[in-house]
């Protein structure tokens, strides 16, 4: 019988052919899945990650509450399309503190995974206040009312714990002066360096350009972080893997 002939019995037999159809499937599944065991990491090394700073968090919540990943993915793939128009393709460190990851799967509006310093604070609150006021064809809402919601500062420390919980590295020391740093980062006036000691390269201004710390400020320090922690200029890809 030559190996057509062979494949015929298969063919013409569904309890076979479902047997080695399930065969082909789990050797396959295998051969794509028990390289991973046998990986020390996924996560490549980079310098510049942090952790979030309070404020930012915060703002983090915000966005995630407001549904804002609906629109807009944080995840630039590898292609050269993507890379042209939003910057080096997103690396598996810059969502290693995010719980949960703000990858999204929809683009309406464009990836944000590195919207951090492209504009000004000023620019985030008028298109965030009126987003068709800058870009006229705009389908994004207005959440020009965060502007008048001060930030419930009540349950900060319990969230830097809560993000200790699932992994991310806050000490006892940043747990403790969540409040002060959350203020500091919002205040032009205040000194940043013990902020900056706890999360390098932290921006501290008035983010909104009003009194006080509302939730557009938390909003706007968290898009303005967005994407710049990793220092590209030392980052090598790793080819090995
Ligand atoms: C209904 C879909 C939708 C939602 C929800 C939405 N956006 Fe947008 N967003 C868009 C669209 C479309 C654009 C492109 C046009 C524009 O700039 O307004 C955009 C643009 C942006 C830009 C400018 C990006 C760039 O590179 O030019 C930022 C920043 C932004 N959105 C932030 C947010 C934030 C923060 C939220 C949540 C508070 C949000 N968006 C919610 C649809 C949405």
């Amino acid at each position: 019988m030559g190996i057509l002939q062979k494949h015929k019995v298969l063919e013409k037999n569904a309890t076979l052919l479902l047997i080695f159809s399930l065969l082909v499937v789990t050797i396959g599944g295998i051969v794509e899945i028990a390289p991973l065991f046998y990986l020390q990491n996924t996560i490549e090394k980079v310098s510049g990650m942090r952790p979030y700073s309070p404020l930012e968090l915060t703002g983090r919540d915000i966005y995630i509450r407001e549904g804002c990943y609906v629109c807009h993915s944080q995840m630039i793939r590898p292609m050269r399309d993507e890379v042209e128009r939003y910057g080096h393709y997103s690396l598996a460190a810059e969502s290693m503190y995010d719980h949960p990851f703000q990858w999204g799967s929809k683009r309406t509006g464009p990836d944000l995974a590195r919207v951090g310093g492209r504009y000004s604070d000023q620019w985030h609150v008028e298109h965030l206040a009126d987003p068709q006021s800058v870009v006229p064809e705009s389908v994004m809402p207005k959440y020009g009312f965060l502007l008048d919601r001060p930030v419930d500062t009540q349950d900060l420390q319990a969230k830097l714990a809560v993000h200790r919980e699932v992994g991310v590295p806050y000490t006892d020391d940043d747990i403790k002066n969540a409040l002060a740093d959350f203020s500091a980062q919002a205040d032009p006036d205040a000194d940043p360096t013990d902020l900056q000691t706890r999360y390098p390269k932290a921006q501290n201004r008035n983010f909104d350009g009003r009194p006080g710390i509302s939730e557009m400020d938390a909003l706007v320090a968290y898009l303005q972080v967005l994407g710049t922690m990793v220092d590209f200029s030392t980052f090598e890809p790793d080819q090995t893997r």
